[in-house]
């Protein structure tokens, strides 16, 4: 794990994307510069009486500017809290936290699985390896909502060049239906050496890790868990793991291998 830095930063920009999703960038971020796809960050609401920190994927970052963008969508007290503030509001920001996900080898094709607001880590994950020069081909996005309007920011993600799969229950874009039966049709009609890195709702994460497992292919997941501490403390985040024992989500993971942990 990466030193993790407790500051306070500013709100610098929120844009609401539509079906309570939103997009804020924070600054200064000192760490920005060695943040890793899968990381996030805690963050305490300012003059509210919401006592435990929230926790977010890191979704971009700016080592010059100092910068972190985060993508959330309002689910209860805390998220509403915080798409009511403003640009220049402040936030006590703890990170980065978590280890992040292990990149791929340049040979194999790389599976991307995005669920619902589980986007942001898989978006950072797919771009750093356009950066570092991965084949665009071998990138292969699935990303997954209920209807159209869930799948944000897919402008930005059809920028990176990679090969993008969405699939929406309703049918309004791409495939009909959940996103495993996507999955299913593409690598069964490719072939070669895979990878697959997940981040999205349990139920989606648990269809994964059991496909992935049928069919041989590695890969990570990144989970999520009630996170009261954020460091390791207070165990409110802990998972059983399939060889005995239990993790912590948010110092040992939250990315883990699939089948490592009992979903
Ligand atoms: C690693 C990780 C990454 C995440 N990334 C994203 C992301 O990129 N975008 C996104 O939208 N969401 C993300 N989430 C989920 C996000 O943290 C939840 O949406 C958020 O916690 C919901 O907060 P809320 O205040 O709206 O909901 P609430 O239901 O009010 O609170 C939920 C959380 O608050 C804490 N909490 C509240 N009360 C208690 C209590 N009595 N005891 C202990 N804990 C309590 C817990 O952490 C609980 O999970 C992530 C979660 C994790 C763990
Ligand atoms: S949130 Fe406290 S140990 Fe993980």
């Amino acid at each position: 794990m990466s030193k993790i830095v407790i500051g306070y930063s500013e709100i610098i920009k929120k844009t609401d994307l539509g079906r309570g999703n939103f997009i804020m960038e924070i600054a200064p971020f000192s760490k920005a510069r060695n943040i890793k796809p899968g990381q996030f960050v805690h963050i305490r609401l300012p003059d509210t009486n919401v006592f435990f920190r929230r926790a977010f994927s890191i979704y971009d970052y700016s080592p010059e500017q100092k910068t972190i963008k985060i993508i959330f969508k309002v689910f209860g007290r805390g998220t509403k809290l915080l798409a009511g503030l403003h640009r220049g509001d402040r936030l006590d920001v703890l990170g980065p936290l978590g280890n992040g996900f292990r990149l791929p080898g340049r040979r194999e094709t790389v599976i991307l699985v995005a669920g619902g607001i589980g986007m942001p880590p898989i978006y950072l994950l797919a771009k750093i390896l356009t950066e570092k020069g991965f084949d665009q081909k071998r990138l292969l996005y699935f990303y997954g909502g209920a209807t159209r309007d869930d799948l944000v920011e897919l402008k930005k993600i059809r920028q990176l060049g990679v090969r993008v799969y969405p699939a929406t229950e309703d049918g309004s874009l791409g495939f009909r239906g959940l996103i495993t039966g996507a999955l299913v049709d593409v690598i069964d009609s490719r072939q070669g050496k895979f990878r697959m890195y997940a981040c999205g709702p349990e139920g989606m994460l648990r269809a994964v890790d059991e496909l992935a497992g049928k069919m041989g292919i590695p890969g990570q997941l990144s989970l999520e868990a009630p996170m009261p501490c954020g460091i390791g403390i207070c165990l409110g985040c802990i998972k059983p793991l399939r060889v005995g024992g239990y993790t912590r989500i948010c110092r040992e993971g939250p990315v883990y291998e699939i089948g490592e942990v009992i979903l």
